[in-house]
């Protein structure tokens, strides 16, 4: 008989998604414009020209979705909320039907058993904000602060997890460094700063609100920290090491936890010119104070390693002493280019609970992007998901066994979706999503994990 590897007694199996890549309906019921809807509206942004016009329909499909989370055995759903559903300006008019739907969600969930973890922002602000600055103005905090009021004050009797904003990190880069992400800015550090900012501080003046109107509640950050070791341990690659350990990872986990922006990072920004001295005046008193309000959990996406190396030099100055071989087969490869490493994910929650003291993580997203079809009997064979999955529960568990406080799993994704720049062309469900006839169907992955779920633990191998 196989022997099963058991998960704590209480530990929560759960899937993910987020409003935009799922639920279509982009303009129903007097929802506003997101700035999502305006990126993959213009011509170029993304891949095929797919937009989150209406994607798997889950807007006016969510009971048949809910039961196939029940069927799967979910004991846990995240999902985000669409905030131009609430305020489709952004503030003050609020829109009765978006907050309905949202609450007949919740209701549908409850009914079926599963726990409802609410993301306040998944990354589609409100157009009408963006056109007022976006992220990089205070005003927009302030703005988010209005928005959480009114949804919580709808859910807060039902809801009791909410994680305020969906990895500041990618809003600020990709959107204003790489332009790969709404709105699409490039090599701007110093809105990219602001952003931060910005995000951060709201997330902390929105704790006492969602607490307030969320009785018992739990609420927490979502953050994304990818494991990156060093590439060598020339000076050049300990440099790039810094910046983008610091940049990334850092920059909001020291600010979440009171030590404020890393100093060596701040002196980077100025001394290579990216947010000149006189540019941080954004900064007023206490801001730093309200970020580090304390949460009860942290949500972590954990999708892969990347190994830090300046590759602005050349080899021979950059590779003295190599620790960390690049490795080249694909195997070790999904198909967002992304490097399968499930050992990352033991080292980023330990570094999480060691170094920042976190007092409970959830794993609020890890998945796979492959893009397996239906085969001529229509099953769909995705042992490398189910490999990848299997491996980083592994992971989880070991953190688990070091004294790691790791509460739960939230497997991304529960359905093929829209992957951001990407469009429909990555492929991260459990189930496989036609977008043509709009079905649902299992994919192996999906009845694999139904089954760790029913014996809550993994088949040693
Ligand atoms: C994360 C996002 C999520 C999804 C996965 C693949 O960065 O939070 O929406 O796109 O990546």
């Amino acid at each position: 008989m196989t022997k099963i590897l058991k998960f704590p007694e209480n530990f929560l199996w759960a899937a993910a998604t987020s409003a935009y890549q799922i639920e279509g309906g982009w303009n129903a019921d007097g929802k506003g414009e997101s700035i999502w809807d305006r990126f993959s509206h213009t011509p170029g942004k993304v891949t095929n020209g797919d937009t989150g016009d209406v994607v798997i329909d889950h807007y006016h499909r969510y009971r048949e979705d809910v039961a196939l989370m029940r069927e799967m055995g979910l004991q846990a759903y995240r999902f985000s909320i669409a905030w131009p559903r609430i305020l489709p300006q952004g503030r003050r008019k609020i829109e009765q039907a978006g907050i309905d739907f949202y609450s007949r969600l919740v209701d549908e969930l409850l009914a079926a058993n599963i726990i409802p973890y609410a993301t306040l922002f998944h990354w589609d602000l409100p157009q009408a904000l963006q056109d007022e600055g976006g992220w990089t103005v205070r005003s927009t905090a302030e703005a988010f602060v209005e928005y959480t009021d009114v949804i919580t004050r709808a859910l807060g009797d039902r809801v009791k997890n909410w994680m305020t904003h969906n990895e500041m990190s990618v809003v600020v880069f990709n959107g204003y460094v790489s332009g790969e992400h709404a709105p699409g800015i490039k090599n701007d550090y110093v809105s990219a700063i602001r952003t931060g900012h910005h995000l951060l501080l709201s997330h902390g003046w929105a704790i006492p609100i969602i607490r307030q109107n969320s009785p018992g509640c739990e609420v927490g950050p979502v953050i994304n920290a990818n494991y990156s070791p060093l590439g060598s341990n020339s000076k050049a690659d300990r440099m790039a090491f810094n910046f983008g350990d610091g940049i990334w990872i850092r920059w909001f986990l020291d600010a979440l936890y009171g030590r404020g922006y890393p100093a060596d990072l701040v002196e980077q920004l100025q001394v290579r010119g990216l947010v000149p001295v006189d540019q941080w005046d954004f900064i007023q008193p206490g801001d730093m104070d309200v970020m580090s309000t304390t949460t009860d959990f942290v949500g972590l996406n954990y999708y892969f390693r990347y190994i830090s190396r300046n590759n602005d030099l050349p080899e021979e100055e950059n590779e003295p002493q190599t620790v960390h071989p690049l490795p080249k087969d694909n195997i070790n490869w999904t198909e967002m280019g992304w490097e399968v490493y499930p050992d990352g994910l033991r080292h980023v929650l330990a570094r999480l609970y060691f170094e920042y003291q976190v007092p409970k993580i959830y794993i609020t997203e890890n998945g796979a992007s492959y893009s397996d079809a239906p085969g001529p009997d229509g099953r769909i064979r995705d042992d490398r998901r189910i490999r990848f999955l299997n491996e980083h529960f592994r992971a989880a568990l070991q953190a688990i066994q070091m004294g790691v406080p790791v509460a739960g799993y939230f497997v991304w994704s529960l359905f093929d979706n829209f992957e951001w720049g990407h469009g429909n062309s990555q492929r991260f469900g459990l189930i496989w999503s036609d977008y043509e006839t709009l079905q649902r169907i299992w994919k192996d992955s999906a009845f694999w994990y139904q089954n760790v779920i029913r014996q809550n633990g993994i088949e040693e191998e």
